[in-house]
């Protein structure tokens, strides 16, 4: 089982303008791919685009083999989980927010979900509002690996992180892969994608004017 995401021609469109053009590629699981360009490139609308929070003017995205558009936007979202640049923390404790939604959450799932987020136990209790930048990003992507999840999509991980919990992070991208995940990061880290990527795909922007 390796097919992860495929995307097909695909071509999105902002008002009158074609942001992305014509843009083939794979994200096959167990491997990292970095999404990299200039800001502005479409990067986050390209992640939109992989779990329908944004929808294509053409082309195709496949999941596993399946168009995206045959699976429900809250099946589908679950499948492709977004980890946002500034992720939104609900009220209540950070057990609170990793349960959200979930009729039950297994206590194993959810510890390991922590330890592959490079958090542990002791954040449990914790006010998840009043956690800093670095533990947000990890508590959502705890949250999305809770949901078990075939395709892990993160929106700039790294950003405004301090050199070490960007490293954690890093070091935390990486080893997704292990888990036969397709996992897609866009950042502007160059160091990041470097040191997780296994391919890398550029994003130039599409010329303004028709397409
Ligand atoms: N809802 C929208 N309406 C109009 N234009 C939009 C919309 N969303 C994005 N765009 C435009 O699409 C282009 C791509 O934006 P996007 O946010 O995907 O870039 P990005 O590569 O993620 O940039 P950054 O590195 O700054 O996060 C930009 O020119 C942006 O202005
Ligand atoms: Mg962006």
């Amino acid at each position: 089982m390796n097919r992860g995401i495929e995307v097909r021609e695909l071509t999105v469109r902002r008002g009158d303008r074609a942001v992305l053009r014509d843009l083939s590629f794979d994200a096959p699981r167990g491997k990292v791919l970095a999404l990299v360009g200039a800001s502005g490139a479409g990067k986050s609308t390209l992640l939109r685009c992989l779990n329908r929070l944004a929808e294509p003017a053409a082309g195709t995205v496949a999941l596993d083999g399946e168009d995206i558009r045959a699976v429900a936007p809250q099946v589908l979202r679950r499948r492709v989980a977004l980890v946002a640049q500034a992720p939104v923390m609900l009220p209540g404790t950070v057990a609170d927010n990793l349960a959200y939604a979930l009729d039950a959450l297994d206590d194993e799932v959810r510890d390991a979900a922590l330890a592959a987020a490079g958090l542990d136990r002791s954040f449990l209790p914790r006010t998840a509002r009043a956690l800093s930048g670095g533990e947000r990003a990890r508590v959502a992507l705890a949250r999305a690996l809770t949901r078990d999840p075939d395709a892990i999509l993160l929106d700039e991980p790294t950003a405004a992180l301090d050199p070490e919990t960007a490293e954690v992070i890093a070091q935390t991208v990486a080893a997704l892969a292990n888990r036969d995940l397709a996992v897609i990061v866009a950042t502007h880290d160059m160091a990041l994608a470097e040191s997780v990527a296994d391919a890398t795909l550029r994003l130039v922007g599409a010329a303004a004017g028709a397409a």
